[in-house]
């Protein structure tokens, strides 16, 4: 990033709380002050003062921060916690009729679970998971659709301290049999379908594919039979939920575990072909899950929150599976899509549940934006307070729709920057004291040292854009890459020899000390939210037997973000017309085998080669303006056959 990025948004629009939201707010002016004086002051005693305030601990801890190998940190090292007893045992005494999840299914069935209900489902899938043998550091692949049994076993992973590994069901069988692989999982939990969008999606079949060569540790497949289709059952190997819960107790006296001990993994992309195994702590994490919904989301006990997010993120960990409830919120989670059956759907289940914290991503806000006011607008939106969004920066067409026409004018946004990564909200407004300003994550949250550095590692707050970096350690912070320390540090520490945490994204401040994200900085994608590596794709393409080589680069997409664009060189000659159409096709629909709908290309080109330099390094930059359709103005006399530009520029 040589000559530092100038940004071209300037958006002077400001919105402050108003006196109602800041006098009921979680945190306000004061306490605000008073957490960064703090955090400025004590580092380290801020953190363990909140470690011990907001959560349950079996065995205090006498280590707040443990930094003697860095950047291996580690949290309330000596204390002793579990996850799932914050999350539901602890709020039995006052709260066990409180809804804990208020569950929409894809056709409109509603399902209610009370903090009492919730413990009895969880710890009876708990007995069930130790009466097929999982135990503490075992690893259990969930893949499962948005139902509340995917919260249940994630729930019951952290009782009994087995690793949970939940992974997108949206994602391919291949997909599924790397992380299965990778993670050295005992189990998978399944089921037997998916209901989207009033279609049933096969979901079990995909894990027996994924299992069906062999090669991994798995040897019990548990499926929650969602729908009445019957499916094959392998015997020996597979169990129905149903069966498996049957005759166990109601009671699950949870392990506490080593503040330490890792509480799951996720998967995501990087920039390299494998995804990485991203591994959170138990204490740690739960403690900026917890705070940030008390004071991001200004979760109070008469709340109904609801993310949009499914379980296989991120977002649906910290703010599904566990944040809202180690709080003790009541929270509504939905099983369909936005647009069915109309594009009404989303605001419809906010009035019919009472929603008044909603946190959803710009994608999604986009897409609804298009069919117009008049849809919103027949539904009761009144209990709405506050609103939040995640996963992209967000437009600020977007937010001053979401602002006006779902927000009323009188909704707070938070405009929420964090990643798998970063466990919980890292730069975000809390909006009983942040002025807003649209498209700004606005400022770090008391304890995160965020700050924007150039190549050199000096910090920058004149406005440039520059390197997004934490420079201090925080509790929810990833540990490592699953069986890869090595690709930890040099991913995440490597560009700057330990001194910071890189983000991967790079962004500007603004003359307010507001952050504005300006997107990413190595080869990922950020298609609808969701992360892909342009490696990742690329090495789908080339697994296909008439694939030679493919580039993949991002295309700017009015609804998605970006979008996918590939530009492919075939084993043999370009095909023409219906053959080409044809060829695009099963390409696009072998990324989709290969990774999951959501990897397919939306466009392909194909090329007699790619524009690389003398040296055989592909140049993105090119391909970037060509796939944007924009004219190559800047220097190409670095490659090696400068003709090869023309022939990809054509359609
Ligand atoms: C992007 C999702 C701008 C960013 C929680 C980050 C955002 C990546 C925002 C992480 C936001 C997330 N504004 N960009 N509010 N939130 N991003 O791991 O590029 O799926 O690095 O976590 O999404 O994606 P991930």
């Amino acid at each position: 990033m040589s000559n530092n990025i100038k940004s071209i948004l300037k958006e002077t629009r400001v919105f402050s709380p108003s006196a109602e939201f800041k006098a009921a707010a979680n945190v306000n002016d004061a306490v605000y002050q008073e957490l960064l004086a703090k955090a400025d002051n004590d580092y380290v005693g801020f953190w363990s003062d909140l470690a011990r305030e907001k959560l349950s601990w079996s065995k205090d801890f006498t280590v707040g921060l443990d930094d003697s190998n860095p950047p291996f940190y580690k949290w309330f090292t000596d204390g002793e916690l579990n996850a799932s007893y914050n999350c539901i045992d602890r709020h039995l005494a006052d709260k066990s009729d409180k809804l804990a999840i208020i569950f929409e299914q894809d056709g409109g069935k509603v399902e209610q679970y009370t903090y009492q209900e919730l413990h009895a489902e969880v710890s009876r899938f708990a007995n069930a998971l130790t009466t097929q043998g999982i135990e503490k550091g075992d690893r259990v692949v969930i893949y499962m659709p948005m139902v509340p049994q995917a919260v249940f076993a994630m729930q019951a992973c952290a009782r009994i301290g087995a690793i949970h590994s939940v992974v997108f069901g949206g994602f391919s069988a291949e997909a599924l049999k790397d992380r299965v692989e990778s993670a050295e999982a005992k189990m998978v939990i399944t089921a037997n379908m998916s209901v989207r969008g009033g279609k049933s999606i096969p979901l079990k079949a995909a894990v027996d594919e994924a299992l069906e060569k062999g090669g991994n540790s798995v040897n019990t497949v548990i499926v929650y039979n969602r729908t009445d289709d019957v499916i094959d059952m392998k015997e020996g190997r597979d169990i129905s939920w149903q069966d498996a819960v049957a005759g166990m107790s109601n009671y699950h006296d949870a392990l506490m575990v080593n503040a330490e001990h890792p509480l799951f993994l996720l998967y995501t992309s990087g920039s390299t072909g494998q995804p990485k195994g991203i591994q959170h702590s138990t204490g740690g994490y739960l403690l900026n899950a917890h705070i940030t919904n008390e004071w991001v989301f200004d979760l109070k006990d008469s709340d109904i929150f609801w993310c949009t997010a499914d379980v296989g993120w991120i977002t649906g960990h910290t703010y599904v599976a566990y944040g809202p409830l180690s709080v003790g919120a009541t929270m509504v989670m939905f099983e369909g899509v936005p647009s069915y059956p109309d594009a009404g759907r989303f605001w419809q289940i906010c009035q019919d549940h009472a929603v008044s914290v909603f946190y959803t991503a710009p994608t999604a806000i986009r897409a609804l934006m298009k069919y117009g006011d008049a849809i919103p607008n027949q539904y009761d939106l009144t209990k709405l307070r506050l609103l939040g969004t995640v996963g992209e920066p967000i437009n600020p067409e977007a937010w001053m729709w979401y602002y006006n026409i779902i927000g009323g004018g009188k909704c707070p946004i938070v405009d929420t920057w964090w990643q798998t990564e970063t466990g919980a909200h890292m730069i975000a407004p809390l909006p009983g004291v942040t002025d807003l300003k649209p498209g700004s994550c606005t400022k770090p949250l008391p304890g995160i040292d965020a700050k924007i550095v150039d190549e050199a590692g000096q910090v920058l707050e004149n406005g440039d854009g520059g390197y997004l970096v934490i420079e201090k350690p925080w509790p929810s912070m990833v540990r490592t890459i699953w069986g890869d320390d090595d690709r930890f540090v040099e991913t995440y520490f490597g560009m700057f020899n330990n001194k910071y945490y890189v983000v991967g994204d790079s962004a500007h401040l603004d003359t307010d000390g507001n952050y504005w994200i300006m997107g990413r900085i190595d080869d990922v994608l950020n298609v609808s939210g969701h992360r892909l590596g342009t490696m990742e794709i690329e090495s789908a393409l080339v697994s296909h037997p008439l694939v030679a080589e493919s580039a993949v680069v991002g295309k700017p997409h009015e609804i998605k973000g970006e979008s996918v664009f590939a530009f492919v060189v075939l084993n043999t000659d370009i095909p023409e017309g219906e053959e080409r159409a044809e060829l695009i096709q099963t390409l696009r629909g072998h990324v989709a085998k290969e990774i999951g709908p959501i990897a397919k290309p939306d466009e392909i080109r194909f090329g007699s080669n790619l524009p690389k330099t003398r040296s055989g390094k592909i140049m993105r930059r090119l391909l970037r303006t060509i796939a944007k359709g924009e004219e190559i103005t800047s220097d190409t006399s670095t490659l090696e056959d400068p003709t090869i530009l023309e022939q990809l520029m054509k359609d």
